[in-house]
């Protein structure tokens, strides 16, 4: 059976579940808020859209589902209104693979749309939040339909067990680990850089199509720090940090001139 078929977090609310242990990823997602607050403000300030499309991909199930979506309805609401611009129409894409507890995320669904009118007013009676279950490492999303493309601490699952694990004589070489350690070989490092390599490049591929020129994408996972000069003979494992990257889809050349607004100051607990 494909991997993509099985894999999925801990459903449901229980003591094991994802919901319960996602604080080290929700940590990651407000250490990168400030770089989401530059793309989105930098979207609408450049090409303020009718209908907004977001995606955020592997949402999982659980308390961080939502946080990004309701982040970006922050800073869409605060830049409309600092703009005098209507609030445009959202178009919220939550995307896991299909094993993803989606039901838990529906029936979230009418309290989230609640508190949003109670706390935003009538502006937001048209966002409109849809579950896209599949990988990422393809399509899933009509052709220039996404502004803006989020994705943290999900990258890092490959689409498949990394080719070459194994020794000529069919022993493995990374002592029964099903991730790379310290003590991984190097061919293991390597098997699982082409893997990344070639996952990445499709991820890529596909977010290109689906993007509008001038769209942005903010991913964030974690990854060892850049190695210091002079590198080290092999790879390493180094202390965790995080890194987020922010990246703009440029078909068309971008303008010349700077957006006319500035970054709004945030606050979050
Ligand atoms: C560690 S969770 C992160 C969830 C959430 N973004 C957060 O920050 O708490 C990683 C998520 O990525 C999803 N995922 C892994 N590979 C994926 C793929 N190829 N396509 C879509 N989602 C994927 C997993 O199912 C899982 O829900």
């Amino acid at each position: 059976m494909e991997v993509m078929q099985v894999l999925h977090m801990n459903k449901g609310e229980g003591e094991t579940s994802y919901a319960k242990n996602s604080t080290a990823q929700r940590e990651i997602i407000s250490i990168a808020n400030s770089i989401v607050e530059e793309a989105v403000v930098g979207i609408l300030c450049t090409n303020f859209p009718e209908s907004l499309g977001v995606a955020d991909l592997g949402c999982s199930s659980g308390p961080n589902t939502f946080i990004i979506s309701s982040e970006i309805i922050d800073i869409v609401h605060a830049t409309s209104c600092r703009l005098g611009r209507p609030i445009p129409e959202l178009r919220v894409s939550l995307n896991d693979l299909p094993g993803n507890d989606f039901n838990c995320i529906f029936k979230a669904l009418p309290e989230f749309y609640k508190k949003l009118k109670e706390e935003k007013g009538g502006g937001f009676d048209r966002c409109f939040v849809s579950g896209v279950p599949g990988s990422f490492y393809g399509r899933l999303f009509p052709s220039k339909s996404l502004h803006f493309v989020h994705s943290s601490s999900s990258l890092h699952w490959l689409s498949q067990v990394p080719k070459g694990l194994d020794s000529n004589e069919g022993i493995p070489l990374n002592k029964g680990k099903l991730y790379l350690s310290e003590t991984s070989p190097v061919r293991v490092v390597e098997a699982y850089l082409s893997q990344f390599y070639k996952d990445f490049s499709l991820f890529l591929k596909s977010r290109a199509e689906e993007m509008v020129p001038g769209g942005r994408m903010v991913l964030s996972f974690m990854a060892p720090p850049p190695p210091p000069p002079p590198p080290p003979p092999q790879l390493r494992h180094r202390p965790t940090t995080i890194t987020a990257t922010t990246m703009t889809t440029t078909t068309t050349p971008p303008s010349s001139s700077p957006p006319p607004c500035r970054r709004r100051h945030h606050h979050h607990n």
